[in-house]
């Protein structure tokens, strides 16, 4: 026996084996072709930042999880908890030149030291989008349109939940409720929590404001709320006309003006995409507005919108509603009946994985256990290579699915496999 150490991931990290691979790659690709078909272009930014980064803007929720660590020169550094400030780093950095509208994407994963538990990790992956260079109601639809798309495209049912940080933002500002108090407050309307809300915030039409939830009949209870507060209003404005241009873009969506998101630096539409069957982690979707961000690093001010899809959790939701996603097989192993036929069987492979994944034994195995083996892992096809078949240019090929097995010339292989 040798010495073993048992060494365990870390807490809040997974393992993924080939198959739950496969199927993240099909759901990953479903979503990348619908973020593609819109022309955004994917880019990457750095598993590690500078802390400050993130500090600045990011929000209490964020800041309380970020995995920080100093490097040997002492610089203060973490792994990214989120996208969107690299994003605006990157563009202050690398792409202010560029023509606007830029339309970006990214899929990876973040870090965030949170309390593990189902649908929550230290490390998870997100795919989001960031438009950036329109403060347009329609560069916010075109937002919220690629996320319902996505799920659609996956088959998921999902609530869509708009909201308006500008609402909220101005509303506070009228009431006189300081700046440094504000973040607070937005963290505590995120979380529902309306006893302490309503200790900080004494006024009725700013409570019964965050509860409003519903339809379009929702913005005239707004409105009648918010008559006195004419900045607030000019916000509530803006939510309609991005909901115009949902309505002509045929999605359906309820209206809640107590999302908070737990982020900072949102300043006009933010949403939601929830699913009810994933219990206690069930948003899968965050993003928004975010007008000041790109500002902050590169002083020059550009509007922005975007949103990230939480992918662990939309990948938990697929297994939940059953949604079926096709089983990737490897289309052929080859068989030689003896050592003999090794050349002729790698010559055969290495010219059919020009169009086909092809398997071939590596174990020194005799023909019926390779056959046990393409069993096994379900491929499609067998290709026998014996020295009768040789001879006369031919293989033995037999469909693992129906048990029919022929003698084919070898030129033939590609249009009996299909
Ligand atoms: P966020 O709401 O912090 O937004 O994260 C987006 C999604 O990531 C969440 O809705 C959730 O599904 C998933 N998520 C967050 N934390 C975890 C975790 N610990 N484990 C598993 N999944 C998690 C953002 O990050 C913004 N950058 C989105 C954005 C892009 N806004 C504008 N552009």
């Amino acid at each position: 026996m040798g010495i073993k150490k048992e060494i365990k991931r870390p807490r809040g990290t997974r393992d993924f084996t080939p198959e739950e691979m496969e199927r993240r790659e099909h759901v990953e690709n479903l979503i990348k072709s619908v973020i593609e078909s819109y022309n955004y272009r994917r880019i990457l930014t750095p598993t590690f930042e500078h802390s400050e980064l993130f500090e600045l803007k990011s929000g209490e929720e964020i800041r309380e999880h970020m995995y920080v660590f100093e490097d040997k020169s002492g610089r203060k550094l973490c792994l990214r908890p989120e996208a969107t400030a690299s994003i605006c780093r990157m563009f202050a950095q690398t792409l202010r030149k560029e023509r606007l509208p830029l339309r970006l994407y990214y899929s990876y994963p973040m870090f965030r030291y949170e309390r593990p538990q189902k649908g929550r990790y230290r490390e998870f992956w997100q795919i989001g989008i960031e438009l950036i260079g329109s403060e347009r109601p329609e560069a916010d639809a075109e937002v919220i349109d690629i996320a319902v798309n996505s799920l659609k495209r996956i088959d998921l049912n999902f609530i869509l939940e708009i909201g308006h940080m500008g609402i909220l933002r101005e509303f506070m500002k009228e009431l006189g409720i300081r700046d440094d108090i504000q973040p607070h407050l937005i963290t505590l309307i995120d979380k529902g929590d309306l006893d302490k809300v309503g200790r900080i915030v004494d006024n009725k039409k700013f409570l019964e404001l965050i509860q409003l939830n519903g339809h379009m009949d929702v913005l005239d209870d707004a409105e009648a709320l918010l008559d006195e507060y004419k900045r607030a209003l000019e916000s509530l404005e803006n939510l309609r006309s991005i909901l115009y241009w949902l309505k002509i873009l045929d999605i359906d969506y309820r209206i809640n003006l107590g999302i908070g998101r737990g982020i900072e630096y949102y300043t006009g539409m933010v949403f939601e995409i929830r699913i009810p069957e994933l219990g206690a982690q069930s948003q899968v979707c965050g993003g928004g507005r975010y007008d000041n961000l790109i500002e902050l690093f590169s002083g020059i001010r550009v509007p922005a919108s975007g949103f990230a899809f939480g992918f662990d959790r939309i990948m938990d939701a697929v297994e939940l509603q059953g949604i079926d996603i096709p089983e990737k097989r490897v289309d052929v192993v080859i068989a030689p009946t003896n050592q003999n036929m090794r050349e002729d069987a790698l010559k055969i492979a290495s010219h059919l994985r020009e169009y086909l994944s092809v398997d071939i034994d590596v174990m020194n195995r005799k023909l019926g256990k390779i056959l046990e083996y393409a069993d096994e892992i379900n491929a499609r096809f067998v290709i026998i290579v014996g020295p009768e078949d040789i001879r006369e240019e031919s293989v033995t090929i037999r469909n693992m699915d129906t048990g029919e097995q022929r003698r084919i010339e070898i030129k033939e292989i590609m249009n009996f496999i299909q």
